[in-house]
Order: C-alpha cells, then structure tokens, then sequence
C-alpha cells in the first residue's frame, strides 16, 4: 500500500473534531502540495501570459506550461503535438464530436457517463450497446452494429458508476476492424493505470487534470496526428492564428490551433506537477493500491447485512469505485449520514449514468472511490459506520 497522505494538507483538516474520509476521487481528487506550491508558485513569481511576450516573465511562464505538455505525452507515449489542452473530458469528448469530419454514424454504451452519451446526440445514426449488471459490454451486439456501418465508437474505458474496466484493446481492435474510429473516455482510467496510447491504437482520447491530482479546469484531447489535422476549429481568437490580415487568416500548426485565447496557465503548470508526482510514485503502484483497497472494500461490506454491492465482483475487472445500496434507505440518506456521524465523504445518485441505471433497473447507489491517499483503516470506517447505521433497521 502507498503512504503518501502526509503529502496532502486537507488531510490534517478535521471537522467537528474529528477527521475527514475522503471517499469521493471519482468525482474529483485532493490535491497533494507539490501541485498547491506549483500553483502558488506562478501566481507569486511568475504571472504573465504564455505564448505572446518575449519578456522574461512570459518566457518562464512559457516554458513551464509547455513543460506540462512533454510530461503528459511522455506519460501517454504520444507526440507533444497530439496533445491538444481542453478543459477536461467532457470538453474533449465534445470537440472531437464538433470538428472532426463525417462522425455520423456512432456507437456507445448504456455504461457511458453523460459527458460520452449526450454528444452522440440521439436518433437512428447513434447506438448504444447493453452491458449486464456486472458493467460488461455486449461484445456480440457491439459487432453486429459494427456490422451494420459506423464511423465511431465512443466508450469509457473505467465506469465511474460502478467502476466496470472494459477491454479497451480488445473494443478498439475490433471497431478497427470494421472501418471505425475510437474514442476512449479515460475520465477514470488516465487517473489510476499506466495508458500507452500508441499501444492502445486508440484515435482520440479525452481525461481532466481534476481527477489526477490536478487543479480545475483543465484536461487532455489526444488525438492521432493525422486526425488533427483534419479537425476543424471550433473557437477562433488569440494564439491559434498564424496571419491575420482584413481579407482572412492562416492557422497555426496543432495543437495551438485548438487552444484559443488566453488558457488556464496555473492549472496547466499545476497539473504539471500532478503529473510529475504520478510519475514519481508510479501509474503501476496506484493501480496496485487501488486494486487492493477495492478488494478489501467489497470483503468488508460484503460481510455486511442489508448492503448489496453492485458492479464487477472480479477484482481484475474493478476500477478504483465501490458502488452499494443499502435495503431500506435511499441513497441519499446514506451518504448524508455517512458524512454527519464520521465525515464520511461518498457520492450517492445515478452519478452522471442515468441510462445505465435504467438499463439495470437500478435505484440511486452510493459510491466510495478511491485513490493514492487512501487507507483500509478509512474502508473500515465506512463499513463500521454502515454496521452502525444497519442495526437499527
Ligand atoms: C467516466 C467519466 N467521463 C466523463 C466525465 C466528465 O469529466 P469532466 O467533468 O472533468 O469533464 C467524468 C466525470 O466524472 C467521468 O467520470
């Protein structure tokens, strides 16, 4: 197991004199100091715009920022120029949908979050795939609307509903096959395992600094070179023009062309240093602590009565997310006693993925997630407070 917490102030925080369980990264990550320092550290000595000035401000501020870039293709294994800054997945998602040509036809899944459904809009050209109670995509009904002709197959790698991995490779090898392109939605993937881009094949893949460990505001589009390139641009302004007389305007090369206007220099640097911590512990190790901690997560309230664990039982299937119910209460009335009695922080609802719910016909679920910082002494917490809670039903 990590022992990194003593690298995370929030954790000294308590409340009502006791400490707090944080238990809710899929929705978003504490933020260790090294990333508050980078943050503070722009801020106190280096303010100034990037990509415009030759000032020796707007040079450091410059070259830090761009310094983000080679950490994050480095961690990815992509080109620096496949890596455009968007302000996170759902930004990703959205603009490979706006402005990469002749995405008509599209297939996803009931697993995806709404950020990878809505996009796709709805009609006969968009599919969408079934996958059973433990997050498993039909395979079968996937190639037979593969079949049928599709230009892309947008899916999630991790489910933050229920934290199903799907076989990634296996999916992008098989649209392949077919004639179709692939996004991959690596909101909760990018944060928690080691992804090689080039090894996956994938055309396009979107994820958001906030849930590594990074400031707000800011994420990933990686997408293929030669797809860059016939992107259209969907926002024009500062920096992405090369020329601009009164009769038109010439781009500038990828990735500028997609990142108009003054961006979100901090959160770029900040994210910088997220990464490099990521880096310095190692994607593998975080995979690692967080297989073990979902393990002994769904041991320890399995053992519980009156609650109902939902999603993969398969460890090697498992994301960093336990998601329950509990017989007789709602959802929300869990995770709000959970946080009054012991500071238990968990998500409770349909997290972003209502059709899924639907297609299971599942009520709103609770959801404890994981990552680097956490402990089985805080998996223990939650399972006792829930014990605690269940005898009086
Ligand atoms: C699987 C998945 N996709 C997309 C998103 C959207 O990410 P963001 O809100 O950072 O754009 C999330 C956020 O929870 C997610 O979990």
């Amino acid at each position: 197991m990590l022992d990194v917490r003593a690298d995370f102030p929030i954790l000294e925080r308590q409340i009502n004199g006791k400490p707090i369980v944080y238990l809710d990264s899929a929705a978003t990550s504490l933020k260790p100091r090294c990333v508050i320092d980078a943050v503070t550290n722009f801020y106190t000595l280096h303010t100034a715009n990037v990509h415009r000035a030759v000032h020796a401000l707007a040079e450091e501020a410059t070259e830090q920022f761009e310094d983000t870039r080679r950490v994050l293709a480095r961690l990815i294994n992509c080109d620096e120029n496949e890596a455009v800054f968007v302000r996170g997945t759902t930004e990703a998602i959205n603009m490979v949908h706006r402005c990469y040509p002749g995405l008509k036809r599209s297939v996803t899944t009931a697993i995806e979050h709404h950020s990878n459904l809505l996009p796709w809009g709805f009609g006969p050209d968009r599919h969408i795939v079934s996958v059973d109670a433990e997050g498993r995509i039909d395979m079968d009904a996937l190639d037979a609307v593969l079949a049928g002709g599709i230009d892309l197959v947008a899916v999630s790698h991790v489910s933050n509903a229920i934290g199903a991995v799907q076989p990634i490779k296996d999916i992008i090898d098989r649209a392949h096959a077919a004639g179709a392109l692939v996004l991959v939605d690596a909101a909760q993937s990018a944060p928690h395992l080691p992804l090689d881009v080039k090894e996956l094949d994938v055309d396009f893949l979107g994820f958001s600094a906030h849930k590594m460990l990074g400031p707000g505001g800011i994420g990933c589009l990686y997408a293929k070179a030669e797809h860059l390139d016939k992107m259209s641009t969907w926002m024009l302004g500062g920096h992405v023009v090369d020329q601009v007389h009164r009769e038109g305007y010439t781009l500038q090369e990828v990735p500028h062309r997609f990142e108009a206007g003054t961006p979100a220099i901090e959160a770029v640097i900040g994210w910088g240093a997220a990464l490099r911590y990521l880096a310095g512990i190692g994607l593998d190790n975080v995979h690692e602590h967080d297989r073990e901690l979902v393990t002994y997560a769904r041991n320890r309230l399995s053992d519980i009565d009156h609650v109902k664990l939902i999603g993969p039982t398969d460890p090697q299937r498992s994301g960093s997310a336990v998601s329950f119910q509990v017989d007789g209460l709602e959802a929300h009335g869990v995770a709000r006693m959970l946080n009054n009695r012991e500071n238990i922080m968990v998500r409770s609802g349909f997290h972003c993925a209502q059709p899924l719910h639907e297609s299971l016909d599942l009520l709103p679920t609770v959801r404890a997630s994981f990552y680097v910082y956490n402990t089985k002494e805080e998996v223990d917490s939650l399972a006792q407070c829930l014990e605690a809670v269940i005898q009086f039903l």
